[in-house]
């Protein structure tokens, strides 16, 4: 009866939580929805011709477009391949070759639409192509499609598309340019008139047709209204734009504004110039820098522990969550290093891949309790079934039970009697779930660490995973070798107890 309450009395109490939570999400999300959709309402006054125009005095707050970039993925930047990481579809037979290439940015309603655009475009190109195979299977023909992905700030991601086909029905390969570009906190891709306001149609017409005059060999060709029209002061004329750190610029397909020999013509137009028009100023620097890719890091790899040298444990609670858990992995794999993650059995059935993947790179996995019970609320069966489904679970799950248990709360006291494993706490505390902060994690896990420090974090924010990205090199710059708990153990020649509650050890 009594765990029955106790168990009601949790869910309640979960529910709850999780109300308040969503309740925290949504009315988060509604201040920044609203700013976007203020922006856009101003935007629209201005273009109905009343008196509203930005000057760089009274421009929206740039914070209110800004994100955390922490969820993206930032393989390999490059000046041209800013964000992301590339997705290649290729294949070649005697009709048909193609290679196609996109970003994948990590980010989910971003991906759609790039994934929809490069994927229809392939689909299109492979029904073409089978018709004119149908025609003459002599016929060869290929599609190409690479990318440029600019981030401005911490606001903007454009993707511009470089498409060529290669097909009979064209004596020369077309090429045609398609940008994508996002605002991120808005979660929408925005067209031009988005984010500029005032008199910018004007503008852009006049920068277009300035570039062309003073174009030795363009200039000779601008009487052609044909050409002329593809830059009048419309919106259709700037479709495909793209913002990056140097500006915005302004692409025109083969034909449009000039003669097919031109290729793809892209029109640059410095920040400087641009800024009195955008609602809020984008250029400015990214609060949250992304971590360079791993082979700008300084390239230690861990190799075997020395004993006699400096060591430290990262140990991380209240996982596993397949996102930011692998992310932490991916650091440790690449610098052949331990930790330990002190799961919650009820997050075990929902990432047991990732479970999996931190045993087999021999990390630890340490009992953080089935629900993240309060033990102090429990009778002593209570607090052992805590453990022991957990480890059911993680027998199954992995081949073995865990051999330590971090109590939820860090609770300590009363409760230890009941608890029949070594109960490993910490002396370093990040505090990374109430910052939800990478520079503050790296701060906290950095900053005066000492040999056989017990270092908390929690592996379920993206934060602290993007922390945990700087914090592994950094340590074991400043000679720290990165130990799981059992490693720290058998080096400090010390045996796990029972019932007794570690926070750290030193040598
Ligand atoms: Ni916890």
């Amino acid at each position: 009866m009594k765990t029955n309450y106790i168990k009601k009395k949790f869910i309640f109490k979960s529910i709850c939580f999780i109300i308040m939570l969503c309740l925290l999400i949504i009315i988060e999300k509604k201040i920044k929805y609203s700013n976007f959709i203020t922006a856009l309402h101003q935007t629209d006054d201005s273009e109905r011709g009343d008196v509203l125009h930005y000057d760089t005095a009274t421009k929206q707050d740039a914070s209110q477009f800004s994100v955390s970039l922490s969820g993206f993925y930032f393989e390999n930047p490059t000046d041209t391949k800013q964000i992301g990481r590339t997705v290649n579809m290729t294949d070649s037979n005697a009709n048909i070759f193609y290679s196609v290439n996109y970003p994948e940015t990590g980010i989910n309603y971003i991906d759609e639409v790039l994934r929809n655009d490069a994927q229809g475009e392939l689909s299109k190109f492979c029904s073409d192509a089978s018709g004119y195979i149908a025609e003459n299977d002599s016929m060869r023909t290929g599609l190409t499609i690479d990318y440029c992905a600019y981030l401005t700030g911490d606001s903007l991601l454009s993707v511009v598309f470089n498409i060529i086909y290669d097909s009979p029905e064209y004596t020369n390969p077309l090429q045609t340019v398609r940008t994508h570009t996002f605002l991120l906190c808005s979660g929408k891709e925005i067209d031009i008139s988005s984010i500029l306001s005032g008199d910018y149609l004007k503008y852009l017409s006049d920068s277009v047709t300035g570039y062309l005059a003073s174009h030795p060999e363009l200039s000779k060709t601008m009487d052609d209204s044909a050409y002329s029209e593809n830059y009048k002061p419309k919106e259709s004329s700037f479709k495909n734009f793209a913002f990056s750190s140097s500006g915005l610029t302004l692409y025109y397909d083969p034909y449009t504004i000039a003669p097919g020999e031109f290729g793809i013509i892209s029109i640059p137009i410095s920040p400087s110039d641009i800024l009195p028009f955008i609602i809020y100023d984008p250029f400015k620097e990214s609060d949250i820098p992304y971590t360079p890719p791993a082979e700008t890091l300084p390239p230690i790899i861990q190799s075997g522990i020395d004993p006699s040298k400096p060591m430290v444990a990262l140990t991380f609670d209240d996982g596993p969550r397949a996102e930011s858990t692998n992310r932490i992995l991916d650091v440790l794999e690449s610098y052949n290093c331990h930790a330990t993650f002190f799961v919650v059995g009820t997050n075990l059935s929902k990432y047991p891949d990732t479970v999996k993947r931190a045993a087999e790179m021999n990390c630890d996995i340490g009992n953080h309790s089935f629900g993240h019970a309060k033990l102090s609320t429990l009778n002593k069966k209570g607090i052992k079934s805590q453990f022991s489904k957990t480890n059911d679970i993680l027998k199954k799950m992995i081949g073995k039970k865990a051999k330590f248990v971090r109590t939820p709360y860090g609770q300590t006291g009363n409760i230890l009697k009941h608890v029949n494993y070594p109960v490993i706490l910490w002396n370093v505390d990040t505090l990374d779930w109430k910052t939800l902060n990478a520079k503050k994690v790296i701060k906290a896990a950095t900053k005066d660490i000492e040999d056989g420090d017990i270092i908390l974090m929690h592996d379920i924010y993206n934060s602290t995973a993007e922390a945990v990205e700087t914090i592994v090199p950094k340590l074991i710059s400043q000679g720290f070798q990165i130990v799981s708990i059992s490693e720290l153990f058998k080096y400090r020649n010390v045996t796990p107890k029972k019932h007794k509650v570690y926070f750290n050890l030193e040598p």
